[in-house]
């Protein structure tokens, strides 16, 4: 037996016992003739002492300890005399009576410890060293946790879990495929699919009425904190239902999974914010929730006072920043800079401080009496001490950027604690949106989407606004302001859905082309169905407290896509390419 206890185990009431270890060596110093070594595993880290007295052999080999030195160590638990009340283990340590090296450790590019001196790149190029860190460990076990009780629920819910295809046939609508060439049919490809959206339809055309799956996507898309290219869903599908009975059904796995991983009660039931408020009051379809410093519509109160940048705006809108009325000039400088970045995009901003004396100051004094101020600001609920922000333009674009500047406000005043959670559901989505620069419309969710029953006739229409209007079934869960799954009731009529691929602008030839196959598993008795996917990677990152899903998933990609441990993505050999009539036209290095 290699060892009778791991590393975070043995306790106080241990003492006395001969236990063997076995571990890591974290590190190792000499004290006073002693040898300290902090031996680690998974489970924690338990202290190893060798006595000055010790045998010689021991002693040496105890000197001889580098870090990551790979041990087996045998000898009794005894009572620390000064504990070390930081470590579970820190009551007791290991007086060793022997020491077997079972493998030797070059020394490790940086330190293997819960804060590394390591960069990104080099932990990332060592990843499976990273991965000892009891960070990472602490985030993969909680994954791990979370998968078990996704299964668990899901189970006790009737759903069975069904794997679907990985190498299927390129759709792209929204983001980019990856594609993989086929060697058995020269000069075609598979795509990996960026959900199994529709094999789940299939599968309930199949009668598997209530269908999941913990399932790897693939996206070609540009990266950021929460975005890789090959993420995890938990896939779900049900027949027979409606909107109810899936938000239902899910909220219940979300509220068992916050109960079971995290001790968190969730507001039963979960608060649900239309597509529409969520926009006017938050700029966001991903609002979150836990704290206010909503946006308000002050175009009428602003407009007709001569300042002709309110008056020509389509709409002007503000947020009251709490006790931010002491902002500096150069304070205030630098957040008109930061509205004007590109990711932000709005072209000034405007101020009113409402100082804690009552007085007001503004950047637009010339044109706006202290009354008319005092006025604009009760109508945004602002009050003495606080600073109003106002942006203006297209009202869509403007909200979102309300919305951005809100956020960042949040994050300045240390109202985002990470282990606050306010998940809610937003719902009645627009199920169309246009695109200016394509002149046509885009699926919001995707093209299987159905139209809410009330707005089926809107949908028939042809003219583009009453096709504006038509709301579909459609829903996100979201926690604190980030998206973590997003579903609809789905179209299960043959016609419908020609119709919707009509409406998107793809011919009969490309959607027979492309959807043929499922067009016509719906002229087979197709049941009423509807579904929803949450962000598996982001569910974890999450109920852990962060936002980058990176250390959520073992063996992640850097934002360039790469995998710089394996060196991935990389040129395959010149017959490689031949055997699948593949010629390169890529002139760089
Ligand atoms: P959607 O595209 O909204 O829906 O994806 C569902 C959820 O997957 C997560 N997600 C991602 N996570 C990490 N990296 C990415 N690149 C990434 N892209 C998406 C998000 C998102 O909410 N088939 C539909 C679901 C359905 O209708 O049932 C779908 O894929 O958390």
């Amino acid at each position: 037996m290699y060892r009778t206890h791991t590393c975070g185990e043995l306790r106080l009431s241990d003492a006395g016992k001969k236990v063997t270890l076995a571990g890591w060596v974290q590190k190792s110093r000499k004290l006073g003739g002693m040898t300290f070594i902090d031996l680690r595993d998974r489970y924690g880290i338990t202290q190893l002492v060798v006595e000055a007295d010790a045998d010689h052999a021991l002693v040496e080999t105890a000197g001889g300890l580098g870090r990551e030195y790979v041990i087996q160590a045998v000898g009794e638990v005894v009572e620390r005399a000064s504990k070390n009340p930081k470590m579970p283990t820190g009551d007791i340590e290991i007086r060793l009576e022997s020491i077997n090296v079972l493998n030797k450790s070059v020394t490790p590019p940086f330190t293997i410890e819960e804060v590394s001196d390591g960069g990104e790149d080099l932990r990332a190029k060592y990843r499976y060293l990273d991965l000892r860190r009891p960070p990472l460990q602490r985030a993969l076990a909680l994954r791990h946790r979370l998968a078990h009780e996704v299964r668990n629920y899901l189970d006790s819910q009737g759903f069975m879990e069904i794997e679907t295809p990985y190498l299927i046939k390129s759709t792209p609508e929204g983001a980019r495929d990856f594609v993989v060439p086929s060697r058995m049919n020269p000069g075609t490809f598979y795509a990996l699919p960026q959900s199994p959206q529709t094999f789940k339809q299939l599968l309930m055309v199949a009668g598997y009425d209530r269908y999941f799956q913990i399932v790897r996507c693939f996206r070609d898309e540009d990266l950021r904190a929460d975005r890789q290219p090959e993420f995890t869903q938990i896939d779900c599908e049900m027949s027979f239902v409606e909107q109810e009975d899936v938000l239902n059904t899910f909220e219940g796995m979300m509220r068992t999974m916050f109960r079971n991983a995290l001790g968190v009660e969730i507001p039963d039931p979960l608060p649900r914010m239309s597509w529409y408020d969520a926009m006017d009051n938050y700029g966001s379809d991903k609002p979150d929730i836990r704290f206010g410093m909503t946006i308000k519509d002050i175009s009428s109160a602003v407009k007709g006072c001569g300042f002709s940048v309110f008056d020509s705006a389509e709409y002007v809108g503000a947020i009251a920043v709490p006790g931010c009325a002491e902002y500096t000039r150069k304070q205030l400088d630098e957040l008109t800079e930061w509205v004007k970045r590109p990711q932000v995009g709005a072209k000034g901003l405007v101020y009113v401080k409402l100082n804690p004396d009552g007085s007001v100051k503004s950047s637009v004094d010339k044109f706006y009496s202290p009354e008319k101020l005092h006025e604009i600001a009760a109508e945004c609920g602002a009050r003495n001490g606080d600073l109003l922000l106002v942006l203006c333009g297209p009202k869509r674009k403007t909200q979102t950027q309300l919305g951005v500047l809100r956020i960042e406000m949040g994050n300045r005043l240390g109202l985002r604690d990470p282990h606050v959670f306010a998940p809610l559901w937003i719902v009645d989505f627009p199920l169309l949106e246009w695109s200016e620069e394509d002149g046509r419309f885009y699926a919001m969710h995707h093209p299987f989407t159905a139209p809410k029953p009330e707005h089926e006739k809107l949908f028939y229409s042809d003219r583009k606004e009453d096709l504006e209007q038509v709301c579909a079934n459609a829903y996100d869960f979201v926690l604190n302001g980030t998206e973590l799954g997003g579903g609809s009731i789905r179209i299960h009529d043959a016609a419908m859905q020609s119709r919707m691929f009509d409406v998107l602008g793809i011919s009969k030839e490309d959607a027979e082309y492309k959807f043929g196959f499922i067009i016509n598993a719906f002229k087979f008795g197709a049941p009423p169905h509807g579904g929803l996917a949450f962000g598996f990677d982001r569910v974890c990152a999450l109920f852990g407290g962060q936002e980058t899903i990176r250390d959520y998933i073992a063996f992640p990609k850097n934002n360039q896509g790469r995998d710089v441990m394996i060196d991935s993505p990389s040129k395959i050999d010149q017959s490689q390419m031949d055997e699948l009539f593949l010629a390169s036209t890529w002139k760089g290095e």
